[in-house]
């Protein structure tokens, strides 16, 4: 098909799909001829204590999902076809990789830049399509694409939410019903704080106060980190400009959700 000179889009993602995904899947149709996922619940990005194990896995059903969308190609390999014996070689996005999520999840974006890197090398698109949900993971990879001059375009996509606002999530599954709606005090802290610099306040400090209580009042929501960042290089700012990411991570239980926005647009 490349040598066809058609235009190759890929959507990585670790399976579970969801309509997040999906969002991911039609974005590529509507902007490439062709259009491949590739499914590998990738085992580098995941801390020793994290959710590997359980993470949710449904090979058969998201088959089916693709082929409503009719994507053309679905890359999933094997652990040993991606990290066979004795490999020892890493993308690190330096810098980058230890803001927000990489902070308190060491090592998490190495293991997403080289599994990245593998599949661009492996599929060899024109362009690939990520989620703004996963904000820092998309300046790294942006940041990877750059610095590595891999010339594969990099398409963000806007983030897929309930009607309730909680982000899609392959995790939400973890969620008993109670802690369901405990998780919404994540997007309810990004609300608050977006309304604010609406009315006015670019004080970075006073805005993440308010965004901190508003997850300290739903007392069961353990913070993790909630930031006010510059969207490309993830350096913090004093003053909230537009443009400017918004991000939040908690933990509901044991499950660890992020959720962001970016001041001045849409969603
Ligand atoms: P995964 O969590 O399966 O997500 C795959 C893609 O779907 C990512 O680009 C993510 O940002 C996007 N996505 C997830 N939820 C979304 C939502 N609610 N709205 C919009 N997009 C959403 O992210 C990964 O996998 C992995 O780190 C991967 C990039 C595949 C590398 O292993």
């Amino acid at each position: 098909m490349r040598h066809g000179g058609k235009r190759l889009g890929l959507v990585p993602t670790m399976g579970a799909l969801h309509e997040g995904h999906l969002s991911l899947v039609r974005a590529a149709k509507r902007a490439c001829e062709v259009v491949a996922a590739s499914i590998f619940v990738n085992p580098t990005q995941f801390g020793p204590n994290e959710d590997l194990a359980k993470y949710p896995r449904n090979f058969e059903r998201d088959c089916e999902l693709l082929e409503k969308e009719k994507v053309e190609l679905l890359f999933a390999p094997t652990v040993e076809e991606m990290y066979p014996k004795g490999v020892v070689t890493w993308v690190t996005v330096e810098g980058l990789s230890e803001r927000l999520d990489g902070r308190s999840r060491p090592g998490h974006f190495r293991g997403v830049a080289t599994v990245v890197a593998k599949l661009f090398d492996i599929v060899r698109p024109d362009a690939a399509f990520f989620g703004r949900k996963d904000a820092a993971q998309v300046a790294v990879i942006q940041k990877m694409v750059r610095d590595l001059n891999f010339g594969v375009e990099i398409v963000a996509c806007p983030i897929v939410r309930e009607r309730d606002g909680l982000a899609l999530s392959s995790r939400n599954v973890y969620l008993d019903a109670a802690q369901r709606e405990q998780a919404l005090a994540l997007h309810r802290s990004l609300t608050r704080v977006r309304k604010m610099w609406e009315t006015g306040e670019k004080n970075a400090t006073r805005l993440i106060a308010a965004g901190r209580d508003e997850i300290g009042r739903e007392g069961t929501v353990r913070l993790d980190y909630f930031e006010i960042v510059d969207a490309e290089n993830l350096d913090a700012v004093t003053s909230a400009e537009r443009g400017t990411l918004v991000a939040v991570a908690g933990f509901v239980g044991m499950t660890r959700l992020i959720d962001n926005v970016v001041l001045g647009e849409s969603q």
